[in-house]
């Protein structure tokens, strides 16, 4: 284990050299290391296909660990099965099938909170006092939902368990962009709360400006990282994920490139 640095905060999270994927010895994560701690936003960016939902599968427990170590809490949960996981204090919100879209809003949140033993309608109210919009439609089905409406609910089932961290793989895709600025205030609250928050994104300039750092991930290994200000203003990542143009403010979208 590596020396603590003086003044860090401690990881919640702590991944180091991670090699995973779908076919043994076909790695598509390969020696992937990142930390999050307690009250922090890290945000994975990378070209398709880089490895990023790789990453949080893998951490999650949904795809094969080759090496390497994901240690959460200072407990090893590497090749944990994913419940467990869950129970440790990880909370999930996948980029699909999130939820479930015929059953009601309540039933949605009552699902992420199975596993409670008790007070599912103190983390029920605590859920609709955060998300307003979802008490007032709170019988409605999840399908009748807006697209924005449908990522606050998948976040809010995905806290019932009350984790420590939160992560979360492109939980803007697809939003309009106001409903995006709302999704990353609302994770930005969420970690002022004392939550770590890891996502990976493709909105990457206005995720980068909610976040504490970011990493870039490229070919499944670390091409860059740093705090997200600096990311913002570096020229490789300008080049590649936030298109020219970016620094000086002009409208210009957050496409991410192919290498
Ligand atoms: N279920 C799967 N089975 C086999 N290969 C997969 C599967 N999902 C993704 N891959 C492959 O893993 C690589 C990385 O995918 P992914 O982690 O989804 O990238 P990203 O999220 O960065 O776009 C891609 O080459 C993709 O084809
Ligand atoms: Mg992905």
């Amino acid at each position: 284990m590596s020396a603590p640095i003086l003044n860090a905060p401690v990881p919640v999270l702590e991944v180091d050299r991670l090699t995973a994927g779908y076919v043994p010895g076909l790695p598509i994560v390969r020696g992937a290391s990142l930390r999050v701690a307690a009250g922090e936003v890290l945000t994975v960016i990378g070209p398709n296909g880089s490895g990023k939902s790789t990453l949080l599968k893998a951490i999650m427990g949904l795809v094969g660990i080759a090496s390497g170590s994901v240690r959460f809490a200072g407990r090893e949960i590497a090749g944990r099965p994913t419940h467990e996981i869950v129970l440790a204090g990880i909370g999930f919100v996948p980029q699909t099938a999130n939820l479930f879209a015929t059953l009601s809003i309540e039933d949605n949140l009552r699902a992420g909170g199975h596993v409670l033993r008790s007070e599912l309608g103190e983390h029920l109210d605590r859920a609709y006092a955060m998300f307003p919009a979802l008490a007032d439609k709170r019988r409605d089905k999840a399908r009748t939902l807006s697209g924005g409406q449908r990522q606050m609910l998948a976040i809010a089932r995905a806290l019932m368990t009350d984790p420590r961290l939160l992560i979360l793989d492109e939980p803007t895709a697809g939003l309009a962009p106001q409903v995006v600025g709302e999704v990353f205030g609302q994770l930005k609250s969420l970690a002022g709360s004392g939550v770590a928050v890891l996502m990976v994104e493709q909105n990457a300039k206005a995720a980068l400006r909610q976040s504490d750092r970011g990493l870039v991930l490229v070919e499944g290994c670390n091409r860059i990282e740093g705090v997200a200000s600096a990311l913002l203003e570096d020229e490789e990542v300008i080049a590649a994920f936030l298109g020219r143009g970016e620094r000086r403010g002009k409208a210009a979208s957050a496409e991410v490139l192919s290498p």
